[in-house]
C-alpha cells in the first residue's frame, strides 16, 4: 500500500538516516515579499511566520507559507553580495534547500558525511523561547542543499528568528496536502553519479528507471530513474537529457538555471478537479494537451468515477498502473526563466509517475519550449 503521506515516524534499525519526511523547501527568490502575495493569492497558502530585520535577522527576509503538510519557505537577500543573492544572480528564482526531518541533525551529518557527503553546514543549535532546533546541510547535485532538521525539542511556529503571523489568510486553501516527489534535472552523463549518491550516502532506494524508450518524442527525450528514502514516504526522481534531435526541455532548463537544479515539485491533493478548477480561477497557468489526448483515454484508463468531461475541460491528464490510477497536471514555469514548475497529483491506488503521460506532455513542453526559440 502506497503512503499517503510523507510524514510518519520511522523505526528501521538498520536504517543510518531515519527520516521523518520532508520538513520544508526553501527557494530564493527575486523578490520574496511579492513571491509570498503570489503562493498566497494564487495557491491559497497561509503566511505563517515572518523572519526579517524586524524580528531580528539581518540581511534576508523569509515567508515561511503552509498548506496541508507543505511548508514553502521564500527567501530574498537584502544585500548585493550575499550567498542568497548570488545564487538568485546565476540560477534565477529557485529552490535552493531540500530540508528534511530527522531524529538527529549530528547523526544526519556525521552518518551522510562518512559516506562521502560534502558538507555544507556542521550540526548547530538554534535557540529561542520556544525551544531549540539542530540544524546540519550537506549538498546535493547542481547548488542545491539538504538540510537535515531536529525540531523535537522546539515548540514555535517554525524556526528560531522567525515570528508567527497573526494575520487572517488572504485566500482559501486549494486543497494541496503533502509534497507527493521532488525532481532534480542533472545534466547528461550524471544522473547515474546522483543516484549512487543518494544509494551511498542517504540509504535511499531505486525504485524505477525510465528509459529514452519510455520517455521520447520525436523530437527529445530523456532519461529518469527515481530513489526512495525515508521508508518510501520521499521520493527524488532525478532526470537527464537523452539524445535527441532537438534540444530537450531538460537542456532548456540547465541552460536557463546554468546547473543542475529541481525540476518540479509535484503537491498532491486529494480532489484536483476542485483543486485545478480553483487554481486556473485565480490565474495559475497550465501546460496544454491537444483534445486528442482524451479521444483514447477511456480505452487506456477504463471507467473512472470522476467526470471525463470536467477532467477534459481542465487538461488534466490521467494514467494507470497495476496498483490502480493517477490523475495530474503541470503548471507552466512559475517564473520568468523556464525553469522551477510545479505539478498536481492526485494518486488513486497507483504508485507510479504517469509514464502513459510522458509523451502528450513532453510534446506540451516542446510547444512552449518553441515559443520560446529554444527548441
Ligand atoms: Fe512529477
Amino acid at each position: 500500500m502506497e503512503p499517503t503521506t510523507d510524514k510518519q515516524p520511522i523505526k528501521d534499525p538498520t536504517d543510518f538516516l531515519p527520516l521523518r519526511g520532508t520538513d520544508h523547501i526553501e527557494l530564493y527568490v527575486g523578490n520574496a515579499k511579492q513571491a509570498a502575495y503570489y503562493y498566497q493569492q494564487a495557491f491559497g497558502y497561509r503566511l505563517a511566520a515572518y523572519s526579517g530585520p524586524e524580528t531580528g535577522t539581518r540581511g534576508k527576509a523569509s515567508y515561511l507559507l503552509e498548506q496541508g503538510k507543505i511548508r514553502l519557505v521564500l527567501t530574498s537577500s537584502l544585500e548585493p553580495n550575499s550567498e542568497i543573492s548570488e545564487h538568485v544572480r546565476i540560477h534565477g528564482d529557485g529552490v535552493k534547500t531540500i530540508a528534511l526531518e530527522v531524529e538527529s541533525a549530528s547523526d544526519a551529518f556525521k552518518q551522510t558525511v562518512q559516506r562521502g557527503a560534502k558538507p555544507v553546514t556542521e550540526p548547530y543549535r538554534l535557540k529561542d523561547s520556544h525551544g531549540e532546533v539542530q540544524l546540519s546541510s550537506i549538498r546535493t547535485y547542481g547548488s542545491t542543499i539538504h538540510t537535515f532538521v531536529e525540531r523535537k525539542n522546539y515548540q514555535g511556529p517554525f524556526l528560531p528568528g522567525f515570528r508567527k503571523v497573526n494575520r487572517p489568510r488572504m485566500s482559501p486553501p486549494v486543497g494541496l496536502r503533502h509534497i507527493d516527489h521532488c525532481v532534480g534535472n542533472v545534466p547528461l552523463g550524471e544522473m547515474d553519479k546522483w543516484v549512487r549518491f543518494y544509494e551511498q550516502v542517504m540509504g535511499f532506494k531505486l525504485l524505477i528507471t525510465f528509459d529514452d524508450q519510455d520517455i521520447s518524442t520525436e523530437y527529445t527525450s530523456l532519461m529518469s530513474k527515481v530513489v526512495s528514502g525515508g521508508s518510501g514516504y520521499i521520493k527524488f526522481p532525478i532526470n537527464e537529457p537523452a539524445a535527441g534531435r532537438k534540444k530537450s526541455q531538460i537542456e532548456e532548463y540547465l541552460e536557463f538555471y546554468h546547473d543542475a537544479g529541481v525540476q518540479h515539485l509535484a503537491l498532491a491533493t486529494d480532489d484536483i478537479i476542485s483543486t485545478v478548477s480553483e487554481l486556473r480561477r485565480r490565474g495559475v497557468e497550465f501546460l496544454q494537451v491537444p483534445p486528442s489526448y482524451y479521444e483514447d483515454m477511456h480505452a487506456r484508463v477504463g471507467t473512472i468515477p470522476e467526470d471525463m468531461e470536467s477532467l477534459g475541460a481542465l487538461n488534466i491528464l490521467v494514467d494507470r498502473d497495476p496498483e490502480g490510477y493517477l490523475l495530474q497536471i503541470f503548471t507552466k514555469p512559475v517564473q520568468d526563466r523556464p525553469t522551477v514548475f510545479y505539478e498536481i497529483i492526485q494518486r488513486k491506488g497507483a504508485t507510479s509517475f504517469g509514464k502513459g503521460n510522458f509523451k502528450a506532455l513532453f510534446e506540451a513542453i516542446e510547444r512552449e519550449q518553441g515559443l520560446r526559440g529554444n527548441l
